[in-house]
């Protein structure tokens, strides 16, 4: 018991020491009166990095945080706006040497309306495997890319995305579809 204890202080002493003072972080200007008055990132991220901890991007693993309901985001500004769930994982193939992509819309519109990704922006098509994406894309900042590395956690991450072994288990769960239910069998 008191080996996990230690271990969580270490945690969230490691984690503390990760986010840079505002001042110091190469980003902001060290004489801005807006240093200072700015919430020092540690502060902000501290207790939820000590808890669901990242080793990347800002620290946090936020679908974590969210699922284990440490963080509860406003879901509507305006009344009518409903959350709307889907639950289904896309497989996307064309990944060469790499492990399958595995596309998970739960995560997504935990956080997002399907009107971000399907509709008039255009960025993927409602059918699964009718995208060309393709990594080059990706890293320029297109696709997946103009939220991974932005918003959501970078893409230095490759096994965060590439987390199918092509004709691993996973893989044969899917039956030969490229689409399936979220923990079905
Ligand atoms: C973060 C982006 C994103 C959001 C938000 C999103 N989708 Fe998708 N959706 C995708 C991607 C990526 C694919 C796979 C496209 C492909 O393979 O060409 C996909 C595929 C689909 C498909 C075909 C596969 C399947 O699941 O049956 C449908 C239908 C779909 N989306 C509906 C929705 C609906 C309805 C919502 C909102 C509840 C939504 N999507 C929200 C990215 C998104
Ligand atoms: C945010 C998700 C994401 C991350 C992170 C990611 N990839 Fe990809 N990758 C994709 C998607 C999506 C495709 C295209 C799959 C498709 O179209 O079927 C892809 C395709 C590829 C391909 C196939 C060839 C090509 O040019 O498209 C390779 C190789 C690849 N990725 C390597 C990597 C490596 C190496 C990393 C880590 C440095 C990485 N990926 C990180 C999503 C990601
Ligand atoms: C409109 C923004 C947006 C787009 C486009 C987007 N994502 Fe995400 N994605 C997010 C956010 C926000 C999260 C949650 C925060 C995080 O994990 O960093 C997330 C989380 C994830 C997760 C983590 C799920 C978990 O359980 O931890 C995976 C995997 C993922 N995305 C893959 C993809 C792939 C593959 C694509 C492209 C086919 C894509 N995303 C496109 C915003 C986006």
């Amino acid at each position: 018991m008191l080996l996990v204890l230690a271990c969580v202080c270490a945690v969230a002493l490691a984690a503390g020491q990760k986010w840079l003072a505002i001042a110091k972080d190469d980003l902001h200007d060290p004489q801005s009166p807006g240093v200072g008055v700015l919430q020092e990132p540690a502060e902000a991220l501290g207790a939820l990095g000590a808890q669901v901890p990242d080793a990347v991007g800002n620290q946090v693993r936020w679908v974590q945080a969210l699922d284990r309901g440490l963080i509860q985001p406003r879901t509507n500004i305006l009344p009518e706006t409903k959350v709307n769930l889907r639950t289904t994982e896309v497989l996307l193939v064309n990944t060469a040497h790499m492990g399958l992509v595995k596309f998970p819309h739960r995560q997504h519109t935990a956080w997002l309306d399907c009107s971000n990704c399907h509709g008039a922006v255009g960025l993927f098509e409602q059918k699964a495997g009718a995208t060309k994406i393709g990594m080059f894309r990706v890293l320029a900042g297109e696709k997946c890319g103009l939220c991974h590395g932005a918003v959501a956690f970078p893409l230095t991450e490759c096994d965060r995305c590439h987390s199918v072994k092509r004709d691993g288990p996973e893989h044969a769960a899917f039956n030969g579809a490229l689409v399936r239910e979220a923990g079905s069998p």
